[in-house]
């Protein structure tokens, strides 16, 4: 576990020039890192979907169904785990019924959410099952218990999982998928405190549980080990009180109803409504947004002190299911669509998250980055037929090997760096083993103007190389664009077998990962 030193942060600037010592402690594996929190979020949203997936079986820019080929190639270099469809807000006015049968049937509807724009239901049940199956990902359905109805949502489940001849099963070949499809997770609700109905902890309580009940998976081989994981709304931010009461039924429970998972929401923003730009800033807001992002870890410390009174066995999941900065929309961009730049300090943030998810293994099991194209922080910015990968999803990539591996507990003590009043740790550092054995480390070096050398002890264990990547670029606020979209790419990492220890330069404002040879 990385250490802060309130030491460290007195020390002269000459001590720091010396190589920071990173010791590895490979003999106190921690738990698995759920590669769950590597989720994405795709949510009916301005182009996140229309357009960012789908194009239609008529369009000319490359497609599999309608399901654009450049996208799902990028994305299946992820190794997507989930993916949660279709909001968000959306999903609470989401019905399903609309979205299947013949493409030109479909109805038009409105997604007052999101710019009150239509929403053709083009891609509803079988396009997102195809996109995920294209991708290699699974299904995280979140159902809608706002404007919808239990019997709603248990039909749906009905349709997409039953393997007998019922009428929903048949409907479901007709529409061209004879066999059950799988839906290893089910969100109950969204934000039910707020967009999702503005519910109070009991009224959630008592829905939730109807929906547990009566929405059932009856895909034969789902039945057990493989079970379908249901999450219940959990809180917003630091409400913690919403956690006590959902934690304390779920202790509680009947034998009627279930949980798996509780969901928490916390995005970077700063101050809301969102005012920070994506684009043209310099490095105060850099330092902003990262001291707030790192109020995740606080987050996740909070609840999951409250879950571990109610859960002492973590059966419960903290699943962070929308996380990712929020800043002000793109000027020039349509209002409710959630336009942003994606810039090198969302690649910082980004790491600096997933490190604070995999510090916390045993409890955050899964979580999902809003959102993955077009939206927010995205992974991915389409203009039409041209599509770009941002620094965030280089983060993704470089990540990969963290799916499922094992915690390896770090120490350092780097000292922090300052901007204005605000002071932040220079370094962020995790390791990990993965399912091969091989020894990966992810570092970050957060300080915007220094280069970082450091040096990685390994007690019992005889190093004899190391290769990886680091991504940094020109300036805090570098981004890739449709002109120039190779501005911040991840390169060969600066590190070697030096003096028999591990020595990695890491440049300023960078996250490298890089895998060690034993
Ligand atoms: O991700 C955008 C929106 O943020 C989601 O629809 C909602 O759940 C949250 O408030």
């Amino acid at each position: 576990m990385a250490r802060f030193s309130g030491l460290a942060l007195l020390l002269p600037l000459s001590l720091l020039a010396q190589p920071v010592q990173i010791t590895i402690n490979t003999a106190q594996p921690g738990s698995k890192i759920d590669r769950n929190i590597f989720g994405q979020f795709a949510e009916h949203l301005g182009t996140g979907v229309y357009e960012g997936i789908w194009v239609g079986p008529d369009s000319k820019i490359p497609h599999t169904r309608g399901i654009r080929n450049d996208v799902v190639a990028a994305l299946r270099a992820l190794r997507v785990p989930n993916v949660r469809w279709p909001g968000g807000c959306f999903a609470d006015e989401y019905h399903w019924r609309k979205g299947i049968g013949p493409l030109a049937q479909r109805p038009a509807t409105l997604n007052p959410n999101w710019g009150g724009v239509i929403e053709p239901n083009t891609f509803g049940t079988h396009e997102f099952m195809d996109f995920i199956g294209q991708i290699g990902s699974r299904a995280y359905l979140s159902i809608n218990i706002g404007s919808g109805t239990v019997a709603e949502s248990a039909d749906w489940l009905e349709y997409l999982t039953t393997a007998q001849p019922t009428a929903l099963a048949k409907e479901r070949a007709a529409n061209g998928h004879p066999a059950p499809y799988e839906i290893p997770y089910l969100g109950i609700g969204n934000e039910s405190w707020d967009c999702g109905g503005n519910m109070t902890p009991d009224f959630y309580l008592s829905q939730m549980k109807m929906y547990s009940r009566f929405v059932r998976n009856f895909n034969p081989a789902q039945q057990k080990e493989n079970e379908m994981l249901k999450i219940a709304v959990g809180p917003n931010e630091s409400n913690t009180e919403w956690t006590e009461a959902i934690m304390k039924a779920y202790q509680g429970r009947h034998w009627s109803w279930d949980m798996h998972g509780l969901s928490l929401h916390a995005y970077t923003v700063v101050k809301w409504p969102p005012a920070f730009a994506s684009v043209g800033f310099g490095e105060t807001e850099y330092a902003q947004v990262l001291k707030s992002t790192l109020v995740m870890e606080e987050l996740v410390k909070k609840h999951s002190a409250i879950m571990d009174r109610y859960d002492p066995q973590k059966r419960v999941a903290l699943v962070v299911d929308e996380w990712g900065a929020w800043y002000a929309k793109l000027p020039g961009s349509p209002e409710g669509f959630l336009v942003q730049q994606n810039s090198l300090r969302d690649a910082v943030l980004a790491a600096l998250n997933i490190n604070i998810f995999a510090r916390h293994a045993d409890r955050v099991r899964m979580a999902n980055i809003a959102q993955m194209i077009n939206v927010l922080q995205a992974m991915i910015l389409t203009e039409k037929e041209k599509m770009l990968l941002t620094p965030t999803y280089h983060v993704f990539r470089m990540y990969v090997p963290f799916q499922d591996a094992t915690f390896v507990p770090v120490s350092f003590d780097a000292g922090s760096y300052a901007q204005g009043d605000i002071r932040l740790p220079r370094v962020d550092a995790i390791a990990a083993r993965d399912k091969a054995g091989k020894l990966w480390v992810p570092v970050t070096n957060l300080d915007p103007a220094k280069r970082l050398d450091l040096s990685f002890n390994l007690p019992g264990i005889s190093a004899k190389g190391a290769a990886g990547e680091t991504l940094t670029a020109p300036k805090v606020d570098s981004v890739n664009t449709f002109a120039a979209p190779e501005t911040v790419v991840p390169r060969a990492a600066n590190v070697r077998l030096q003096g028999g220890q591990i020595a990695l330069q890491a440049p300023p404002k960078s996250v490298s990962v890089f895998s060690i040879t034993e």
